[in-house]
């Protein structure tokens, strides 16, 4: 009676451990789990597309990522649509919006964004102008590429919103 209680303690004393040691492998993978959630989804929320943006200001040119513009560019741009570089651009009230709540809300975060480039434009950015001091001028006025505005003549995944070095290339 004696023999089998001590037995049964031993089983009882091996599964308390292991449950313990089970747990403590699901705390350290909740945890990992989550930091990598957060991790993907702080990257995300910069080029998460809001899809009002990408049909109302992505089929005359490239949506562009709301991060390259400070807000108040953004802003300007928003309310001057109908003289829009030499287009009108108007779009409806809400559109309008939605879309001005969106690229203030995300606008300004690339690297040195601070005051409004002339005319609004990303292209005339000091940052940009720095990042492409070695790209000819006669390079971004290819047929095939036909303006600086044209990024995703020359980056390959500017639709997703990359634009790192190894994903250029300018074409012929
Ligand atoms: C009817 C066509 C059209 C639509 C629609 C349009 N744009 Fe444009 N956009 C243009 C043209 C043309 C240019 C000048 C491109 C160039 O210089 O090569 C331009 C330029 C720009 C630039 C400056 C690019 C640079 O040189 O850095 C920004 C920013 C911009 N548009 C934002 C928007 C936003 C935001 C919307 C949506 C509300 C929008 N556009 C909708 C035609 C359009
Ligand atoms: C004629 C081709 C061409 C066009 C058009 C162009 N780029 Fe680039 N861009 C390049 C090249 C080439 C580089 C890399 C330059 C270097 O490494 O010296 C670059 C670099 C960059 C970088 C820096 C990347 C890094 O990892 O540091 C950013 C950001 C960028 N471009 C954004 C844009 C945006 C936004 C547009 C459109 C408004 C644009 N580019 C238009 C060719 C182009």
């Amino acid at each position: 009676m004696a023999q089998k209680n001590k037995h049964h303690q031993e089983i009882n004393m091996k599964e308390f451990f292991g449950l313990i040691l089970l747990t403590l492998v699901l705390l350290a993978a909740i945890a990992l789990a989550s930091k990598h959630a957060n991790a993907g989804s702080k990257s995300r929320q910069l080029t998460q597309p809001l899809p009002v943006y990408q049909t109302e200001c992505g089929s005359c040119h490239l949506a562009y990522p709301p991060a390259f513009l400070p807000k108040s560019s953004w802003e300007q741009l928003m309310s001057t649509l109908s003289k829009h570089y030499g287009t009108d651009a108007s779009i409806d009230a809400k559109s309008n919006h939605q879309i001005n709540q969106w690229l203030t809300q995300y606008g300004g975060s690339y690297k040195r964004v601070k005051e409004s480039p002339p005319e609004n434009r990303i292209t005339k950015s000091a940052w940009f102008e720095r990042k492409h001091r070695k790209v000819k001028t006669s390079d971004f006025m290819k047929p095939s590429v036909k303006s600086p505005a044209n990024c995703a003549a020359c980056h390959q995944r500017a639709e997703q919103g990359l634009f790192d070095d190894d994903d250029v290339r300018i074409p012929d």
